[in-house]
């Protein structure tokens, strides 16, 4: 095969050898691999691993042509090792191998950057031919890599493969989604937009900051190797490139920084370090396209306000509640006093109810009247059991049918549709509701 390197002639000759990073948590099958390899001219074996995250970490150091990965490992899968190795040594072409090789394993494996997929027990002419192959299509990436380390340096190696792995510079929006009113559905809406502004190839961030009861981890069934609270410890010096170690990457692709672990993590942070999330978000900003926050309820804690601050938007949710359409508002100028445009919030409804219902709570148009401000999104209100559903097998519910017609989920991926419309400026944005003329006590009144 033409991609070939040219057989070694001596063990000094190692440069031409493809350079292989062996992963797997059975001894077993590391050395049999190992063995088996040796024997092929044109391989050199240089090195093992027993865990994802060793493996990661000797990537990083031994930077080698290919890495053969297995999916079931413990302290960090192979998936997630493969997609941090992907982001960082982007010359690196990991080959995966499990004894799970359904199609989701295989897509799952696609999505965490893997160039091939290989079923256990594996076939070792298959293998050698994969390795091959694989080292010949990663020839461009290599020789790229090469200039810039020969020509640039380390530092900006680190800063080019960032920006390849982000393909170049990005929009940078951040949505931060809040509603005065606990239980209002931002943790809903929060992991849903994360999930439908995820299009047109955009990269999307999830970060959990509401520092008492962070509940996106939950929501996304994530059992996160690391939260917030971690980043926060850095968080005047963060580098996309660190910052990724603490990013998980949910099955559906979403990235998220999960939030803290306990509330009084959470208050350590708000007392010692209350802008380390608005800091970390600005020093990771370029790297993404959305930033999706959700948050806790408090309007005047110091996290929130420095997450509204450094907002694109502010997404406020309004259930059809007196007390959350009352306090919206208080909301609404409260944001004015900050001199923040309008433009700059975006409202929702959440929980609208049925049509059938509707006589005994305030209709949009009311709620819309009583704050002097568009409505860009009405979600309803559905069976409580249709979100949990969602939530028990970690899909957000914009994802959790594929019924795109049903409610909850047309309706927010119309809202989805129409946010990405304002952000990147799309032009089939939504129709907003007619504002009328201020109608203040009028909410519930007759239609
Ligand atoms: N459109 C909806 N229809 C029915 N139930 C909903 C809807 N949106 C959210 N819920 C339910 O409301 C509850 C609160 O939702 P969620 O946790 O997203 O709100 P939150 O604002 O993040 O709450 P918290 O203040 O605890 O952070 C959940 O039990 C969820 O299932
Ligand atoms: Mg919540």
């Amino acid at each position: 095969m033409s991609g070939k390197p040219k057989p070694a002639d001596n063990e000094s000759n190692d440069v031409q050898k493809v350079t292989i990073l062996l992963v797997d948590d059975m001894v077993d099958t590391r050395e049999g691999l190992k063995k088996l390899l040796s024997y092929e001219p044109d391989f050199k074996v240089v090195g093992t691993a027993g865990t994802g995250r060793e493996g990661l970490e000797m990537t990083k150091q031994l930077k080698p042509d290919i890495v053969l990965m297995d999916i079931n490992m413990p302290d960090m899968d192979g998936l997630e090792a493969a997609s941090r190795i992907t982001k960082s040594i982007w010359k690196t072409g990991v080959i995966m191998m499990s004894v799970q090789d359904d199609t989701d394993y295989i897509q799952r494996a696609m999505k965490a950057g893997a160039r091939f997929f290989l079923p256990k027990p594996v076939d070792m002419n298959k293998l050698y031919s994969t390795i091959r192959d694989v080292y010949q299509v990663m020839e461009p990436m290599r020789r790229q890599w090469q200039m810039i380390e020969e020509g640039a340096g380390i530092a900006n190696i680190q800063q080019i493969a960032e920006k390849s792995a982000s393909s170049g510079d990005r929009a940078g929006h951040v949505i931060v989604v809040y509603s005065p009113q606990g239980g209002s559905g931002v943790t809903m809406l929060a992991t849903s937009l994360a999930s439908g502004l995820m299009k047109n190839n955009s990269r999307t961030l999830l970060i959990d900051a509401n520092m008492e009861f962070g509940d996106v981890a939950a929501f996304l069934d994530i059992r996160p190797q690391a939260t917030l609270a971690d980043v926060a410890e850095s968080a005047h010096d963060i580098d996309v490139d660190y910052f990724d170690n603490f990013v998980t990457t949910h099955n559906s692709g979403i990235r998220v920084l999960p939030g803290v672990m306990k509330p009084t993590i959470g208050a350590d942070i708000r007392a010692n370090a209350p802008d380390a999330v608005a800091n970390i978000i600005n020093q990771i900003r370029g790297y993404y396209d959305f930033i999706v926050v959700d948050t806790a309820k408090s309007l005047f804690d110091v996290v929130n306000a420095s997450l509204f601050d450094i907002a694109t938007k502010i997404v406020m949710i309004v259930t059809p509640t007196l007390p959350s359409i009352k306090n919206a508002r208080l909301v609404l100028e409260v944001f004015d006093g900050n001199g923040f445009a309008p433009e700059k919030i975006s409202i929702v409804i959440n929980k609208n109810p049925e049509a059938a219902r509707k006589g005994a709570v305030p209709p949009p148009e009311k709620i819309q009247t009583y704050l002097r401000r568009n409505i860009d999104g009405i979600i309803p209100l559905v069976d409580e059991s249709f979100i949990l559903n969602a939530i028990n097998r970690g899909v957000p519910v914009i994802a959790s049918d594929r019924d795109t017609r049903k409610a909850p989920i047309a309706q927010l991926l119309k809202y989805s549709d129409t946010l990405y419309g304002m952000l990147m400026g799309a032009q089939e944005a939504e129709p907003r509701l007619d504002t009328r003329p201020s109608g203040i006590g009028r909410i519930f009144g007759s239609r």
